[in-house]
């Protein structure tokens, strides 16, 4: 069964310009990892604030685990069932990178024995040392930062997670350190990943490649 289904999304946004998105019909499965393509305002980030409700639609449907995610509880949806990484990680740089995976630990109400252990955990599994979780991460590298951003989706175990243009500001080798991260969520773990990308090096390192 797909994790995700989108059937005959249609969206415009409030300000009467043109439609953004006609007539999406997508299917996202469980253990795999899909790349968006498209060019610069073909919808991408749209669609993505779609999928994970921080947008709303009229027309057509969004169905998680078969459920139109209108009728899901919106809170419940977006702190536990879907993780999202920006490009432009959003962490919030005075802390360090444990606090900032604990944060999302505490806001996701995730109940785990031991945070902190739990937090640093999830730092291990992006490759980031205990020396490094405890750094401001103002002072880690991009790629560091992108990897405590994916560390932070990862926290409360999402099904579901959602990344725009997660490799943009790294370079080569860092990209595919990530990439290959995001690839062992999905054939390790079973996580569907969806990424946003301009990339055709990263899309040809996903299974399957959606153009809109
Ligand atoms: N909040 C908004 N209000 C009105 N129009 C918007 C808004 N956000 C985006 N748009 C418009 O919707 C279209 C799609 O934008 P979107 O950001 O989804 O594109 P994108 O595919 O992510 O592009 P890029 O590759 O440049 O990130 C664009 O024409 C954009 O100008
Ligand atoms: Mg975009």
């Amino acid at each position: 069964m797909d994790l995700l289904t989108i059937e005959n999304l249609n969206y415009t946004y409030n300000d009467g310009s043109l439609p953004v998105l006609e007539d999406i019909n997508l299917n996202f499965e469980e253990g795999k990892v899909y790349a968006i393509m498209g060019k610069s305002g073909a919808g991408k980030t749209t669609l993505l604030s779609l999928i994970s409700g921080l947008n709303s639609y009229k027309e057509g449907k969004i169905l998680y685990k078969g459920s139109d995610i209108k009728t899901l509880d919106k809170e419940n949806y977006r702190s536990r069932d879907i993780g999202i990484i920006f490009q432009s990680f959003n962490l919030l740089l005075h802390l360090n990178a444990l606090e900032n995976v604990m944060l999302s630990i505490n806001l996701s109400k995730t109940k785990v024995e031991n945070k902190k252990k739990h937090a640093l955990n999830m730092l291990e599994k992006v490759e980031l040392t205990e020396e490094k979780a405890k750094r401001r991460v103002l002072k880690l590298s991009g790629g560091e930062q992108q990897r405590v951003a994916i560390a932070r989706a990862l926290s409360y175990d999402p099904a579901l997670i959602i990344a725009d243009e997660p490799t943009g500001n790294l370079d080569g080798e860092t990209e595919e350190q990530v990439l290959k991260i995001l690839r062992n969520l999905a054939h390790v773990d079973n996580k569907c990943i969806i990424v946003v990308t301009h990339s055709e090096k990263v899309a040809m390192s996903s299974g399957i490649v959606y153009r809109l």
